[in-house]
C-alpha cells in the first residue's frame, strides 16, 4: 500500500521548530486534534484522543516519553509508537520530518 493510501492527507506543516518548548502542546491539523510532544531532542506527535474512551492526552502527564491519560491511567510508550504499556489498545501516533525550520507530521 502506498504512502499516499495510508495517508491520504500527506504531509502538513504543523508549527516551528523555533517554537516547540519542552512538553506537549495541542494543535489542529484539518479536522484533528494532535499533540505535539518535545522530550529531550526528540519531537512525538499523537492523537490528542485517548483510544479507550476519549480523554484528552494533552491533559494528561508525561514522564520521559511515556504519556499518561489523565482519565484513567493508560499510558501509551511514544518510542515504541504509542503502545499500550499494558497491552491494551495502543495511542495513534504520526510520523515527523522536519524542513526549513518547520515540523511537518504525515496525517
Ligand atoms: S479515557 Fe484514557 S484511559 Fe480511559
Amino acid at each position: 500500500m502506498s504512502e499516499t493510501t495510508e495517508n491520504p492527507g500527506g504531509w502538513k506543516q504543523v508549527v516551528l521548530l523555533s517554537q516547540l518548548q519542552p512538553g506537549m502542546q495541542c494543535v489542529q491539523v484539518d479536522r484533528r486534534k494532535v499533540v505535539i510532544a518535545k522530550v529531550g531532542e526528540e519531537i512525538f506527535a499523537y492523537s490528542n484522543l485517548c483510544p479507550h474512551s476519549g480523554g484528552p492526552m494533552n491533559r494528561g502527564e508525561l514522564n520521559d516519553a511515556v504519556v499518561t491519560c489523565p482519565l484513567h491511567g493508560w499510558r501509551f510508550d511514544l518510542k515504541k509508537e504509542g503502545a499500550e504499556t499494558h497491552g491494551y489498545r495502543p495511542l495513534k501516533t504520526y510520523p515527523t520530518r522536519e524542513e526549513s525550520g518547520n515540523l511537518l507530521i504525515l496525517i
